[in-house]
């Protein structure tokens, strides 16, 4: 998508191979700076410092970061059976930045499965640089194909409040472009909406205690063009009340077969506050953020506690210098719980590369039947 009016991926290879370039989100939307790795353990600082987050950026950026991880087993020497152990290990490295996106696993495996088929160092090196192209490739495709599905929702939105006034969207956390590849997953129906000439509106919550919406999501959708307002995260209960969210379209981070969605926290707060109101409630995926083994979402998706200085302290822009301040008096305890799990019965629907389904198995499996023989096992 468009930065300062250029397009941008958040994650791409150098054109050497040498290194990994993305975009530090951690900046935004102060400054906009992209950033290059030259090994497993900088990709891996990456993740987990969150300079880039969301599940398909993740999984992508992985992805690369297998693509350097095989090219230090090669420099090492390694072989064979060898050579794909030492990239397992890395590859569990990357693993265990975060647990919560699926994605991140998922490219991961995808790069081993392909780099155990050839033998050579070399072309071991070669078949990772190649996945992990097409893994970005792939995520940036997909969420556009998820644009396409979801903009049929926003049209019919539109004509049913008779064609003239823009759709009001609520959205959750960042799950644009700079959670993805690119296109993003919440934000592609709207941007599709945007360019098929339908008048869009977003309510952007801020989403403590990092502010992925107010610092992220509004950024680029200014950077798009496209209408959007910040409020602050307890405010969306309200606005539903008084008929001024038309639908709300969240991302995933992990998804079960059965439809139970893992979102940032406060997402669970919005679906029952949009079931109350009759708002329909969407989560926009690609088929990379289903986790095929866990049937119940509650008891089985890993939720990431991260470090009390993210709810105890909050950070901003001071005479253009970024500052932290402190929120809470020294010493109070706090508690920072990343992500909740919204049960598949408050869930309206799953917008995904292949359509748009029920939240639940049957409407899962009738999109990705070449998935049930993996549900049947579990
Ligand atoms: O902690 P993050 O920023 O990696 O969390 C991810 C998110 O931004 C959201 O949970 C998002 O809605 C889903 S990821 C596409």
């Amino acid at each position: 998508m468009l930065v300062h009016g250029q397009p941008y991926r958040t994650v791409w290879l150098e054109a050497g191979g040498e290194s990994v370039e993305i975009i530090d989100q951690t900046l935004l939307p102060f400054a906009f700076k992209t950033v290059r790795l030259h090994s497993t353990a900088e990709v891996c600082h990456a993740i987990r410092e969150m300079w880039v987050r969301g599940a398909g950026c993740i999984g992508a950026t992985a992805a690369h970061g297998m693509y350097l991880a095989a090219r230090e087993c090669e420099r090492d020497g390694l072989r064979g059976g060898s050579f794909d152990r030492a990239l397992r290990e890395k590859g569990r490295e990357l693993c265990a930045t975060r647990p919560t996106a699926v994605n991140l696993a998922w490219a991961v495996e995808r790069q081993l499965a392909a780099v155990a088929l050839v033998d050579s160092g070399v072309d071991k090196v070669t078949v990772a640089r190649e996945m992990a192209r097409e893994i970005a490739d792939e995520d940036a495709d997909f969420c556009r194909r998820i644009g396409e599905h979801g903009l049929d929702l926003i049209r019919g939105v539109f004509e049913a409040k008779g064609g003239k006034s823009p759709v009001n969207v609520l959205t959750h956390c960042n799950a644009g472009w700079l959670a993805f590849v690119d296109h993003g997953s919440a934000t592609a129906p709207i941007y599709a909406a945007q360019a098929a000439g339908i008048p869009v509106h977003v309510w952007v919550d801020e989403t403590r205690p990092r502010n992925q919406g107010a610092r992220l999501t509004a950024w680029e959708l200014g950077q798009q063009g496209v209408p959007h307002t910040v409020i602050v995260d307890n405010v969306g209960g309200h606005l539903m009340q008084h008929g001024k969210v038309d639908l709300v379209i969240t991302g995933t981070d992990r998804t079960t077969y059965t439809g139970d969605v893992a979102n940032k926290i406060g997402t669970y707060l919005k679906a029952l506050a949009a079931q109350d109101n009759g708002v329909p409630f969407y989560v926009a995926l690609p088929s990379s953020t289903f986790d095929w083994e866990i049937a119940d979402g509650l008891a089985g998706i890993p939720i990431e506690e991260r470090g009390g200085d993210e709810v105890a302290k909050i950070a901003g822009l001071a005479n253009d210098t970024e500052i932290e301040v402190n929120l809470v008096a020294k010493g109070t305890p706090v508690a920072n719980f990343a992500f909740d799990v919204t049960p598949a019965r408050l869930v309206t629907g799953l917008i995904t590369e292949r359509g748009v389904c029920p939240a639940n198995e049957a409407g899962i499996r009738s999109l990705f039947p070449e998935k049930a023989p993996s549900i049947a096992r579990v």
